[in-house]
């Protein structure tokens, strides 16, 4: 499967895309096709990925126009050059960005919850893949929505350092390994707190808000909407930078039109692909991050009720940032995309 695709990857050597290039090698995509681009820094370097030593490269302007299938993983402001320099009718761009996730033309799919949305896309060929925040608890609400109508979602989403890319590993790891030899963390530009061991409910913890809602959970908010297409609901996300490194979670009360049992959510998402339960009260087992790190699948649990009332319906949620988030939501729209090529 997909011998013949020219593969770029944007942004190889940061933690969403040396992710991706594992996966794509793990499924036995030559590597002879794969090429890797990333900045001026460490161009001209080799990474090794499953045993392979992988060149990058710098990116040149227009340089990926022989390319079939580009990743870009590099941020918002190269994916808006590299698709401006391109222009229209260039190869298949798969954006792990937010730079054009709410335009109209380009269909943002959540593997295995809206996978029919990528029949249209405009003739930038953009397809994108969500944020990580939402992505563990969008397919429950797209299963509850089998049931009845959404009122409003209240999320607590708990975000790991690696959302914030390679340096919020660093950024974490360094200031834990102070704290242990009574160092005080050093100042950076990523977080405005202390993150080792510590929780801060701001991210980015600088920037613009509106409406007293940052920019995540905006996204939060509108990609949640897009994905499920409908916007008739309201959405009241916390985003909180937590002091885990890999791995997302989110704590989810759900205000529905009708009543909802456990066990109907539960037998539903059941049916799901790439959802996994881990949910028996009885016996106090319930998903945590180590379930999901490096995993392939979202695991829920914590399914329950509130006291008084059945149209009221609280989970928990957590799924790999890198994986689910990024990386592996990115292979998958890769084979949707391969699979619809094979269909015509
Ligand atoms: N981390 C996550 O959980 C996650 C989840 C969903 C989406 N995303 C998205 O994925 C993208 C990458 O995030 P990340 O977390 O992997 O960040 P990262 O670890 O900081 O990596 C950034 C990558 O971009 C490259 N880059 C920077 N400037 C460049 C330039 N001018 N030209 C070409 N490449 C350049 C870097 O290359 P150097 O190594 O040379 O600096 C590095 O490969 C972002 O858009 C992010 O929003 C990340």
């Amino acid at each position: 499967m997909h011998q013949n695709m020219k593969i770029a990857v944007v942004g190889g050597t940061g933690v969403a895309g040396k992710e991706l290039l594992s996966i794509l090698i793990q499924a036995q995509t030559p590597i002879e096709n794969i090429s890797v681009f990333a900045s001026k820094n460490s161009a001209g370097s080799t990474i090794n990925i499953e045993g392979y030593d992988v060149f990058v490269h710098t990116l040149e302007p227009k340089q990926l126009a022989d390319f079939n299938i580009v990743f870009l993983a590099a941020g918002s402001a190269i994916s808006r050059q590299i698709i401006e320099d391109h222009g229209i009718r260039g190869p298949i761009f798969i954006d792990k960005s937010s730079a054009f996730r709410m335009d109209e033309g380009v269909p943002l799919i959540l593997a295995g919850t809206n996978d029919n949305a990528l029949t249209r896309f405009d003739d930038r060929q953009i397809i994108a893949s969500p944020n990580c925040a939402m992505t563990p608890f969008v397919p429950v609400l797209s299963s509850l929505l089998q049931f009845t109508s959404i009122n409003h979602v209240d999320a607590v989403c708990l975000q790991s350092v690696s959302g914030a890319g390679k340096t919020g590993i660093d950024v974490l790891e360094q200031e834990t390994r102070g704290l242990f030899t009574f160092k005080e963390p050093e100042e950076n530009e990523l977080f405005d707190r202390r993150i080792a061991f510590n929780l801060i409910p701001m991210i980015p913890t600088h920037g613009a808000m509106i409406s007293d809602h940052t920019e995540e959970e905006w996204k939060v908010i509108d990609e949640t909407h897009k994905i499920l297409e409908r916007s008739d609901f309201t959405i009241s996300p916390t985003c909180i930078r937590t002091p885990t490194f890999h791995g997302h979670a989110a704590s989810v009360t759900v205000h529905l039109k009708d009543d909802v049992s456990p066990d109907e959510l539960r037998r539903a998402l059941e049916q799901l692909n790439y959802v996994q339960l881990i949910d028996d009260p009885k016996q106090f087992q319930y998903p945590t991050h180590l379930d999901a790190i490096g995993e392939d699948d979202i695991f829920v649990g914590r399914i329950r009720n509130h006291p008084q009332s059945k149209k009221i319906i609280s989970f928990y949620a957590v799924s790999d940032n890198l994986r689910i988030g990024a990386a592996l939501n990115a292979y998958r729209i890769y084979d949707l995309i391969q699979q619809k090529i094979k269909s015509h």
